[in-house]
């Protein structure tokens, strides 16, 4: 098996990671290979070249870490530690992760594709916020003395931490959706089993890593790479309390089963195909530049991708030959290049899924308008152009189902009433956006919107104080802020006759 020379560009760091022959499993605070040996190989989605060969936890690894995580959880220091010293070793990480910025997103735009200017500030700024925002919880979780009818009676509520939890993050942010995961689970005092993409596993490797160095007790914070079947594994072990799920609405729905059955806790955070719409007195200049990040930005490969435009028909030609132009103007290149607007699809599954899509769109009826093609085949790498649909019609594959790639369809629309409609009528309940100059159609609208956020005049803003995820299949349950630690936490009635 060969691996690839780490590209001369990387910094010392990324480089000197990269160049260990092997990336093996954290479980107990200890590096360890596979039980039964298996590995498998990340790739660079700009070339096709494996970069890395990391562990692949089997059956047996996560067994030995969910008893780590249950000694870390019941008998170990962590168990013991004070709120305040836990929220110190959460901000002792986002420090680290801050400090290890370049190398991380590096190694994010090596292993994902993404613009590596991109991911220093959206992937690695926003993690290192995220962990700070909930260092800062520990020492606020409070119960509450509750005035119950009973004469004599000392009511009380604790707040205590679920236990062990399994998180399973995706490859669209790979190093974002572990801090997303993790920080409030460890603000919370569970202990983790975090599972990586494997597409991705190189920034949760490096993620684990720096939780050593920030001085966790070994057990709170497990890595176990691997596939699918590791994922099944940590979903189906018995003495797992919680599952953290952010990737397809179809293994969303799997996993939502078997926890149902095991009474497991449960948060998911899946698919989208969120409406974003242009009102008849929106800024269209505005509208043009917003509507065309909501869907390109990451190479579409985003939950809340605004990924089905609405037009007012008087407006459609206007907005749709603006957004065309500055699709066929697009830096599409490999992450690392500092100009690249629009790196590769993560994997030639991904690629081959979105091409699928563009095909059924042109065999359904929908016009192309720009793009429709893979781009820069020479490279090895998994580039699509970026590409826009036009159509009148909802029915089409195109237009109902997530394609979580540079793929925008959009449509015009004669009145507010039909296209709340039909902005609502779909299965997915994740985002949706509005452009408009008047303040009462802004929140007559919000409100109307069937989906977890809202954006108004922007799109895709998000703050680890503000709660993210789905109505309808989008998915069960809130991250961040107030709702997103609850998410971590059981409520305890303590009854005292006094
Ligand atoms: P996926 O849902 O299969 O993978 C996401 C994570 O779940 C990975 O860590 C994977 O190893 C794990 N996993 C897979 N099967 C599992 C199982 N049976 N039990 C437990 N864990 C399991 O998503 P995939 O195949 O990578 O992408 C397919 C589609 O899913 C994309 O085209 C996109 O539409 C959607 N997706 C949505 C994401 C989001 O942010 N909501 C992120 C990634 C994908
Ligand atoms: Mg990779």
């Amino acid at each position: 098996m060969t691996i690839a020379a780490p590209p001369e560009q990387l910094s010392d760091a990324a480089r000197s990671f990269l160049q260990n022959s092997h990336h093996d499993l954290l479980i107990g605070g200890e590096r360890t290979g596979a039980d039964d040996g298996r590995t498998f190989e990340s790739l660079d989605p700009a070339t096709g070249e494996p970069i890395a060969v990391v562990a692949q936890a089997g059956m047996e690894d996560v067994d030995r870490a969910v008893r780590a995580a249950r000694t870390a959880f019941e008998d170990g220091p962590w168990a013991s530690m004070s709120a305040a010293d836990r929220g110190a070793l959460i901000e002792r990480l986002a420090q680290l992760v801050e400090e290890h910025g370049q190398e991380l997103a590096e190694l994010e735009s090596l292993d994902n594709g993404k613009p590596v200017t991109y991911a220093k500030v959206v992937d690695v700024g926003s993690s290192a916020g995220h962990l700070r925002y909930f260092a800062g919880w520990p020492t606020k979780i409070e119960g509450e003395v509750i005035p119950v009818r009973a004469p004599d009676t000392l009511c009380y509520t604790r707040k205590e931490p679920v236990g062990v939890c399994g998180q399973i993050v995706p490859w669209n942010f790979p190093l974002l959706m572990a801090c997303w995961k993790v920080a409030p689970a460890l603000a919370a005092g569970c202990t983790v089993l975090l599972k990586p993409a494997e597409q991705t596993p190189l920034t949760a490797i490096r993620l684990g890593e720096l939780a050593l160095e920030a001085g966790f007790p070994e057990g709170v914070l497990n890595v176990l790479t691997g596939d699918g079947e590791t994922g099944a594994a940590i979903v189906d072990h018995p003495d797992v309390d919680k599952i953290a799920f952010t990737g397809s609405t179809v293994v969303g729905r799997e996993i939502g089963a078997k926890a149902g059955a095991a009474l497991k806790r449960v948060t998911l955070e899946l698919g989208g195909k969120s409406p974003n719409i242009i009102l008849p007195d929106a800024d269209l200049d505005a509208a043009v530049k917003g509507s065309w990040l909501a869907i390109y930005f990451n190479s579409g490969q985003a939950c809340n991708a605004g990924s089905r435009l609405f037009v007012p028909r008087e407006n459609f030609d206007e907005v749709v030959s603006a957004l065309a132009k500055q699709a066929e103007g697009a830096r599409v290149g490999p992450g690392l290049d500092q100009q690249t607007q629009l790196g590769p699809l993560v994997s030639a599954e991904q690629r081959d899924r979105v091409m699928g899509y563009i095909d059924s769109g042109r065999e359904q009826g929908a016009e192309l308008v720009v793009g429709g093609d893979a781009a820069l085949t020479d490279s090895g790498g998994y580039f699509v152009a970026p590409t826009l649909f036009s159509t009148d019609s909802d029915d089409l594959r195109v237009a109902r189902e997530e394609i979580f790639g540079p793929v925008l369809v959009a449509s015009p629309y004669e009145s507010l009433e039909e296209v709340a409609q039909r902005a609502n009528a779909g299965d997915y309940g994740l985002a949706a956006g509005l452009w408009t100059t008047s303040l009462s159609s802004a929140h007559r609208m919000a409100a109307m919107l069937r989906a977890g956020s809202v954006y108004v005049n922007c799109w895709g803003l998000a703050d680890p104080a503000a709660p993210f995820g789905g109505f309808k299949a989008s998915g069960i349950g809130r991250e961040h802020g107030h709702d997103g630690l609850d998410a971590y936490l059981e409520s305890k009635t303590v009854w005292t006759a006094v």
